[in-house]
This record gives C-alpha cells, structure tokens and sequence, in this order.
C-alpha cells in the first residue's frame, strides 16, 4: 500500500521526510526525475508532458493518490492535468495549497471568501517557472486581500542542490535575498516555494534576520495528507515502498543519504 511522492529531484525529499513522520505506518514511493531536472527553467508544456510522463510511471507502480512534491510542477502544470488527464480512480495534489493557507491562517478547505490577514508583505522565493506561472498569487488572492507579495526567482539554486555543491548554492541564497530586498525592504514573512529550498533553510533564514517568519511546507503537506486520508482512506492504493530516479541511482543515492542524514538507495525507475 503506497501513497506516490513525485520530485524533479532531490527537493520533494523535504516534503516525503515530513509526511513519514506524520503518517509512520503509510508507505510511499518517491520518484525524481533527476534526468530531466531541473523543471524551473523549462516552458510550461515540458513541465506538463514530463510531469504526467512520471506520475504515470507511479500509477503504473500501484498508486491510487500521487502527490506532486514540487511547486515547479504544481503550479504549471496541476490544474491541466486535473482538467485533462487525471483518470476518475485516481487523484494528484500539489503542494500550493496547504502552504497558502497556513499563511492565510486557514483551515484545510475553507472556502470562504478572502480577508484580510495578518502578514502584509510577504516574499516569495520560488523558481523562474513557479514565478511566472503567478499561481501563487492566483492562489492566494482566493484567500487573502491587502497582501502585497514580492516574487524572486531563484535561479541556479536547485542546479546547485542537485550537483552537491552547497557553498554555491548559499552564496546565490545570499544574492537572491539581497535581490528580493531591494524591491521589498522589510518582508514580514518568506515563503521557500521551491522543496528544494528547505534544504537550505538555515541560509535563507540568516539572510533574512530572524524577524522574518520562514514558511517551508514538509509539515504543512504532511498535515494536509494526513487529513485527506482520513477521508479518503481508499486511496492509499497498491505498490511497495521504493526510491526511484530517472538519473543515474548511484549518485542520486549518495546525495539523498548526505541531505537526509540516513541512507537512502535509489533504484532506476
Ligand atoms: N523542487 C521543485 C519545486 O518545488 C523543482 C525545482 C526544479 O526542478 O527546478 O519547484
């Protein structure tokens, strides 16, 4: 019984990590497609024919629920797939959601019309796809009036994520937050839209001053699924727990055990 996790890479880790600890009984199948990582730079339409290419590959495994650890995917390409390819047995959630009504200081599906909230400036930390696809912003307009939010697209981060090089990775956090605070001085709240970025929370954090709330989603979406499969225990589905890749298991292997601190081996998808 396994619920699909689906990365470009090694970010939805963050969010996997999150829902284990909260659903310890549930297995779960991640998948990262390393080989075509990373997705942020793409069009819109590679990140929809890829997206739906691996989460495919994870209803093919036995999933019934896929959950798409990745902002990238989530807000390009989500809400084609629910309109046009999901199938009626089947359901795929992104990771949008729950992140925005945590900010919006909202319950799991409360639809009531937006208000004002107690966070103005918000800054949002995401990849140059996530940033132009402005779902963010879609999302929480749903929810919130009178927020102003500043979008940076952090270009180079996840690259240097994937490759294991951590002190580029740091110093472009550095360039981008002092970016971002040229055009929003004094963020109340930052928002990592990218599962990459909590791995490198602590740099953001430092480069943001610890008056600015950090808002990561690993919790958030491990509270989210959790409530989901309380109504919808049917979907935990079929397959055995795996870590698959569509790059090369060895190193993808080697560079999740570094990140999560525990060993984690990769198979070829
Ligand atoms: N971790 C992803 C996200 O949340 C994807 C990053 C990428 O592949 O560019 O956006």
């Amino acid at each position: 019984m396994a619920i699909g996790i689906f990365d470009s890479g090694l970010g939805g880790l963050t969010v996997l990590e999150a829902a284990q600890r909260r659903l310890p009984d549930v297995e779960f199948i991640y998948l990262a497609d390393s080989a075509n990582a990373p997705y942020g730079v793409r069009t819109a339409d590679d990140i929809y024919n890829l997206t739906c290419a691996a989460v495919q590959r994870l209803f093919d495994a036995g999933c019934d629920l896929v959950i798409l650890a990745c902002n990238t995917a989530s807000a390009a390409a989500l809400r084609r797939m629910q309109e046009a390819w999901v199938p009626a047995d089947k359901r795929v959630l992104g990771v949008f959601v729950p992140l925005i009504e945590a900010l919006t200081e909202r319950n799991w599906g409360d639809n009531s019309p937006p208000r004002e909230v107690e966070v103005k400036h918000v800054a949002l930390f995401a990849t140059p796809a996530t940033v132009a696809s402005r779902a963010f912003q879609r999302e929480l307009a749903f929810r919130a009036i009178g927020v102003d939010v500043e979008a940076q697209a952090c270009g180079g981060v996840v690259d240097a994520i994937e490759d294991g090089d951590m002190i580029l990775a740091e110093a472009l956090v550095r360039s981008h937050v002092d970016a971002l605070r040229r055009k929003m001085p004094d963020p109340q709240a930052a928002i990592l839209g990218c599962t990459h970025y909590p791995l490198m929370e602590a740099s953001f954090q430092t480069a943001l001053g610890p008056d600015v709330k950090v808002f990561s989603q690993g919790h958030l979406v491990g509270d989210s699924l959790a409530d989901y499969l309380e109504r919808h225990p049917d979907k935990i589905g079929g397959g055995t727990a795996a870590y698959l890749t569509t790059g090369d298991p060895a190193r993808v292997s080697d560079r999740a055990t570094q990140f999560l601190r525990r060993q984690i081996i990769f198979d070829a998808a």
